[in-house]
């Protein structure tokens, strides 16, 4: 048998992906998303284990330690790919939870792939937990899993944190399979959610199994679950080092200096995800420079889309709606070396990224829904300085905790226009109050706290 660990990390993603390049050279890059941004710092500190798939299909690839984490690939087929990872996670769970956005679609053979695939994880957790470890289930992908594996190992303490909204139980209810659902996640001991509506949520629809929550708890088979919001964060430390080297600093000047050197910066960075709110945002930029409100001398709009999940159809027909809309506004605004958009449709890493925070005066983060969106949080601790302005979407996790943002209703473009001008024309000192007390909220907030008082919460044992 191969060795045990005392804390174990089971998640869709490992914080790897290996890609393999036309030579079939193979490298790994880091993976996308909040998720493994707010995880790695966590099991990196306890020497954990976590297991995820690589990004490919076929044989998975050998278990390797990297960065003081034993990481454990899971295989996929190619039709798991299909149906369990863009089908039944992105093409229905993804949308439904996050309001139904876009149409969820149901179909019965995706949702077999989805139980097959949780109980790979389920068996691969069984194998490398030590006995009485914890383990530490994520998101959506994955919520058959904790009781797949409180039936393989009982004694384990097991936690889930869903990472992007529990939807109200209306839209819960369309799933076909909605009580396997609720059943696999109440096999864990403790369920997070971004916000405490969504845990309101989850203990209302147990109803439905004839149970009866009080307060944040519910007695399933005589066994406690107890169900809690735990608000993800960021490595706080991490952001700060990074906007303090002196590289980086320069890049952020260069980025200013090559957008055209005076002009003021707006700054997207999402996944390329309808939820992201990326083509209002894009409506209301549009509107401000043909009415004259904004000009192209004076402001840029850099969008950074990371590539995602691109052979799911509502994901690519995004794309294409996104990057007519960026010509559009190119071609009816730009100049000959000033374009008004400047649309990035990469990965970057943590040092490039870092120096676009720096050189952004205005983040906009406008999704439809959001879990929480750890842009918003990275932008405010970049902002060491305390300058720069947050327009942000009422609908994410992280509108509730940061009220001194700019607020906004990303449906209401009227509104949008306004919060860009407001966030542009607000003297500077009203900026960097608001600043400060949002840079105060996360740095008292980083994402070890939380995963401190999730497994604290657990019952993680001291050391
Ligand atoms: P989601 O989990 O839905 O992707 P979040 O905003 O919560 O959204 O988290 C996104 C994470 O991915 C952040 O940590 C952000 O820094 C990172 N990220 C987003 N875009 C890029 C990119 N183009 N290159 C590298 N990292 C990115
Ligand atoms: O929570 C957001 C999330 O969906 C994670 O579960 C996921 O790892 C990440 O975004 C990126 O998405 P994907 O793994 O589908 O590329």
């Amino acid at each position: 048998m191969s060795e045990q660990y005392r804390f174990v990390v089971v998640a869709n993603r490992l914080p790897v992906d290996e890609i393999v390049d036309d030579d079939g050279k193979r490298a790994w890059t880091r993976s996308p998303g909040g998720l493994v941004s707010a995880l790695q710092p966590t099991v990196r500190a306890r020497r954990g284990a976590w297991i995820g798939w690589a990004g490919g299909t076929g044989e998975a690839p050998e278990p390797f330690a990297l960065d003081g984490m034993w990481l454990h690939p899971i295989a996929l087929t190619q039709q798991e790919l299909d149906h369990y990872y863009e089908g039944e996670s992105n093409a229905t769970i993804w949308p439904l939870y996050h309001d139904a956005v876009e149409t969820p679609a149901f179909h019965r053979h995706w949702r077999e792939a989805y139980r097959r695939v949780n109980q790979r994880f389920a068996e691969a957790a069984a194998e490398l937990a030590a006995p009485g470890a914890v383990v530490w289930v994520h998101d959506y992908q994955l919520q058959l899993v904790p009781a797949m594996l409180r039936e393989l190992r009982p004694d384990l303490r097991i936690g889930f944190f869903l990472h992007i909204p529990f939807p109200p139980v209306e839209l819960f209810m369309q799933l076909p399979w909605r009580t396997q659902i609720l059943k696999g996640l109440l096999g864990a001991d403790l369920v997070g959610f971004q916000r405490p509506g969504g845990a309101e949520n989850f203990l209302r629809l147990t109803h439905n199994l004839g149970l009866e929550p009080e307060g944040d708890r519910v007695v399933v088979d005589g066994r406690t679950v107890t169900a809690r919001a735990f608000p993800i964060s960021i490595d706080v430390d991490e952001m700060e080092k990074l906007a303090a080297d002196p590289h980086i600093r320069q890049r952020a000047k260069q980025l200013s200096e090559e957008l055209g050197g005076h002009r003021r910066l707006l700054l997207g960075v999402d996944r390329l995800d309808y939820t992201k709110g990326i083509e209002h945002r894009l409506k209301a930029y549009r509107e401000l420079l043909a009415e004259g409100r904004l000009s192209n001398q004076d402001v840029a709009l850099v969008q950074v889309a990371t590539p995602s999940r691109l052979r799911v159809a509502q994901y690519r027909q995004l794309r294409e709606r996104v990057e007519r809309e960026v010509g559009r506004i190119n071609g009816e605004f730009g100049e000959v070396g000033l374009a008004p958009v400047h649309y990035l449709f990469r990965s970057y890493d943590r040092e490039e990224l870092l120096a676009l925070y720096l050189a952004a005066d205005v983040m906009v983060v406008t999704p439809l829904r959001d879990g929480m969106n750890l842009v918003a949080k990275e932008y405010v601790a970049a902002r060491t300085d305390n300058s720069g302005a947050l327009v942000l979407s009422e609908f994410t996790g992280a509108a509730a905790e940061l009220p001194e943002a700019f607020g906004v209703n990303p449906h209401d473009v009227d509104g949008l226009k306004e919060a860009f001008v407001a966030a542009l024309e607000t003297p500077a000192e009203e900026l960097g109050e608001r600043m400060r007390r949002m840079r105060e909220h996360v740095c008292a907030h980083d994402v070890g706290r939380w995963a401190r008082e999730f497994l604290d919460a657990l019952g993680e044992p001291p050391g």
